[in-house]
C-alpha cells in the first residue's frame, strides 16, 4: 500500500458515530441570509440544558455576528485573526499565559473583574495579578525589606489590614512584590538564584503591617510574542505605571490581588493592562529625616519615600451578596433587550 493510501480494513478504524443527541424537533428555515444564520444558531443554542450557560452562548453569538456583519469583516480579516490566535496559543507554555495576557490588552480581565468584584463598604479592589508572581516569596519580619538593598530609591511601606467595619484583621499574610531599579523582576533574570524584590509577612495583632522596598518603578510588558504585536498594529506603548503588588488573605476573608500605583506616573491612564483604578492610585510621601529613615532600618539612612495604605478585606458572605446583585442585573437587562 502507498504512503498516505488508507486502510479501512484496520480494527482500529472508528466508524463516524452521532453524540445521540437528535435533530431538533422544531423547524429551522433554509440558511438563505447572514441574518437566518444568526438567528437559525440561536434557536439550535437554545436547546442548551444549563440555563446560564444558554444566556451566555446566545448573548455571545448575537454579538459575534453583530460585529462581523458591521464590520463587513473580509476573509483575509477573519484569516488573519484565526492566524493571530492560533500563534496566541502556540506562545502558551506552562510558565506563559498568552491567552490571559490577550484577555488584559483588550481589557476583558479588567472588564471581568470589575463586574465580579464591586466596590462594596471601602474595601480594597482588585488589580491585575500579572505573571510576575512566584510561591518562593521569603518570609520577612514586619518591618524587614524585600529588597536587597543598594538598588532603587527607598520606599516604606505600611499600613492596616482591616474590615470593612474598621476593626484589625490579625495574622493576614501579605505577599508583595515589585520589578527592581531596572524594571524587571527577578524571574525575568536567566541567572536568578533566589526571590528578590518579593516578601510575605503577617499583620500584627492591631492589624499593621510595614516593610522596606523600592520607589517602583514604569516596565514593559512582555512583548517579544504576539501581545507585542498587537500593541504595535493598535499604536499602543508597551509600558506599565509603576507599581507594588500586593496579594492578602486572611482565613474567612476573601483574598485581594492588587497593586498601588504612585500618583506621578506618565502611564497611569494608558496601562496596556488597565490594571490601574482610581482608588489604588497613592502619593508617596517625601520624608527627609536622617533619624527616621535609620529607625525604620534603611542601612544609610538619608531620605525615604512613605506609601501609607490600608488595605481592607470584604468576608466571603459579602462579596457573595453583591456577586448574586450584579448577576441578577445582568439577567434583567437581557430579558429587557430580549423584549425590545
Ligand atoms: C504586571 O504587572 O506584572 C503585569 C500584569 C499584566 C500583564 C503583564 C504584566
Ligand atoms: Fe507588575
Amino acid at each position: 500500500m502507498a504512503h498516505g493510501d488508507f486502510d479501512h480494513t484496520q480494527d482500529n478504524v472508528k466508524p463516524a458515530a452521532s453524540n445521540g443527541i437528535a435533530p431538533p424537533s422544531f423547524p429551522l428555515p433554509l440558511p438563505d441570509s447572514p441574518d437566518t444564520i444568526t438567528a437559525n444558531l440561536v434557536l439550535l443554542i437554545g436547546q442548551t440544558p444549563d440555563p446560564r450557560l444558554k444566556f451566555i452562548y446566545q448573548l455571545l453569538v448575537k454579538h459575534l455576528h453583530a460585529f462581523i456583519k458591521e464590520s463587513n469583516l473580509s476573509t483575509d480579516e477573519w484569516m488573519a485573526a484565526i492566524q493571530f490566535l492560533t500563534r496566541v496559543g502556540q506562545a502558551c507554555t506552562p510558565v506563559r499565559q498568552e491567552m490571559i495576557f490577550l484577555s488584559d490588552v483588550l481589557g476583558v480581565s479588567a472588564l471581568v473583574d470589575i463586574l465580579n468584584s464591586p466596590v462594596m463598604g471601602g474595601a480594597t479592589e482588585n488589580s491585575v495579578l500579572g505573571p510576575f508572581f512566584t510561591e518562593d516569596a521569603e518570609d520577612i519580619e514586619n518591618g524587614g525589606s524585600i529588597a536587597s538593598d543598594g538598588k532603587g530609591e527607598y520606599m516604606y511601606v505600611e499600613g492596616r489590614v482591616l474590615t470593612t467595619e474598621g476593626e484589625p484583621i490579625a495574622g493576614a499574610v501579605i505577599n508583595t512584590w515589585e520589578a527592581d531599579d531596572n524594571g524587571l523582576y527577578d524571574t525575568q533574570y536567566a541567572d536568578r538564584t533566589h526571590p528578590d524584590y518579593r516578601g510575605r509577612l503577617h499583620s500584627a495583632k492591631d492589624g499593621s503591617f510595614g516593610f522596606r522596598a523600592i520607589v517602583p518603578l514604569p516596565y514593559s510588558v512582555p512583548v517579544e510574542g504576539p501581545i507585542g504585536e498587537l500593541l504595535t498594529s493598535q499604536g499602543r506603548h508597551n509600558i506599565r505605571p509603576s507599581h507594588l503588588h500586593l496579594m492578602v488573605e486572611a482565613p474567612g476573608y476573601h483574598e485581594v490581588i492588587t497593586s498601588f500605583y504612585p500618583d506621578d506616573c506618565d502611564y497611569l491612564t494608558s496601562d496596556p493592562v488597565f490594571g490601574v483604578k482610581k482608588s489604588l492610585v497613592v502619593k508617596l510621601e517625601q520624608v527627609d529625616d536622617d533619624v527616621e529613615a535609620r529607625k525604620r532600618g534603611f542601612p544609610k539612612g538619608g531620605s525615604f519615600k512613605l506609601l501609607k495604605r490600608d488595605i481592607v478585606l470584604l468576608t466571603e458572605e459579602q462579596l457573595r451578596f453583591a456577586r448574586q446583585q450584579v448577576i441578577r442585573e445582568s439577567e434583567k437587562l437581557y430579558l429587557q433587550t430580549k423584549n425590545d
